[in-house]
């Protein structure tokens, strides 16, 4: 990784000095801490989707082998751990923000027309969008169900409040490709929107599900904001092909989707180049010629640089809120995940 991303001597608290962003970490690092609980997660996750409907069952099944990274659950345990230690209420948490998030993914990609998640098809491309729709219904639904069942209402505050951003981004984001009028502000409100609630959702309920100290649990709610934030700049900074990720590149382009190192580098340039990239970024059918032009403007101005910043940063501000908690394995493991999610590669 380039400089961007290793800490500045001057501003290295000796606990941050002793983690810093620039090792890679891989998310079997991250886990152990929370290995055993993690099985019993899984098994309580499968629980939560059962159901007697055989077609239903059977596109289970399938969403069960597309086997995501399951950062959410991983999140919520630790956040637990941080807090005081993982609880039955702790697993309801995991399972919760894990049903509700693979619901929206499948609605995800019903509204993008998207064909593979998780290396896999997705539910839309082998069942149509119409079963796909349901099969995202009913995982939200079974999600709600569990937190009520328990009445674990301040859960479902959480999530609930937290979906209700997650489609309230998606929404500002279509109403932005439609004008291209995105800046740094509005593109910040969008990912907070978007994909920081549900991962500060999940901290937040790690946290409530071990402790009743406010003061703790705002601080891993912020802790949860910042980490998604840095989250899906990284996402964004694939689409620009900044790691060899095997993902396509220009998907969000090709959709309009205006995101940081863009935003950032229409920012630097003059009008006359302004105008000439806008232009290719409104066409509806892009050549690869033209999302190579793009990509170079954006180099050329710094905005891959400008975004891997920005989002270093975040996870610099996380690392540091976690050092007001106790050095314990489960609070490292929190900050190694920081150190994952700017150096992903998927
Ligand atoms: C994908 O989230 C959706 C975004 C917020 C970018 P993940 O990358 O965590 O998806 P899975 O669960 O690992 O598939
Ligand atoms: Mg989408
Ligand atoms: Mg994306």
């Amino acid at each position: 990784m380039p400089e961007t991303t290793s800490v500045h001597p001057g501003d290295a608290s000796p606990a941050n000095a002793l983690r810093p962003l620039d090792r890679d970490v891989s998310l079997s690092d991250v886990r152990r801490p929370v290995e055993a609980e993690l099985d019993h997660f899984r098994r309580y996750f499968r629980a939560a989707m059962r159901t007697d409907v055989g077609l239903l069952d059977r596109v289970v099944q399938y969403v069960l082998r597309q086997k995501g990274k399951r950062i959410r659950p991983v999140l919520v345990l630790l956040s637990a751990k941080v807090c005081g230690g993982i609880t039955e209420t702790s697993y309801r948490g995991a399972a919760l923000v894990e049903l509700l998030h693979t619901a929206t993914l499948i609605h995800d990609d019903v509204v993008d027309d998207a064909e593979r998640r998780r290396g896999l098809f997705s539910i839309n491309a082998l069942w149509k969008n119409k079963i796909a729709v349901l099969l995202g219904d009913f995982l939200l639904s079974r999600g709600l169900l569990l937190a009520l069942e328990h009445r674990d209402y301040a859960l479902l505050h959480t999530v609930s409040d937290a979906v209700r951003r997650m489609s309230e981004g998606e929404l500002l984001q279509i109403e932005k490709t439609r004008h291209l009028d995105i800046d740094e502000p509005t593109y910040f409100r969008i990912i907070s929107d978007k994909t920081a609630s549900l991962i500060a959702a999940c901290t937040t309920c790690g946290a409530i599900s071990a402790t009743d100290d406010e003061d703790e649990i705002a601080r891993l709610r912020t802790i949860g904001e910042k980490l998604g934030l840095a989250f899906q700049i990284r996402d964004d900074l694939f689409d620009f092909g900044v790691q060899d990720v095997g993902k396509p590149l220009g998907i969000d382009l090709q959709e309009k989707k205006m995101t940081l190192p863009l935003i950032h580098a229409l920012r630097e340039a003059d009008d006359a180049e302004r105008r000439r990239i806008l232009k290719i970024v409104r066409q509806k059918k892009k050549s690869r010629a033209d999302v190579r032009a793009v990509s170079a403007f954006v180099e050329r101005h710094g905005g891959i640089d400008y975004a891997r910043r920005r989002m270093t940063e975040l996870a610099r501000e996380a690392h540091a809120l976690m050092t007001t908690f106790p050095p314990t394995e489960a609070r490292d493991a929190l900050m190694d995940l920081a150190v994952y999610i700017i150096q992903r590669k998927k």
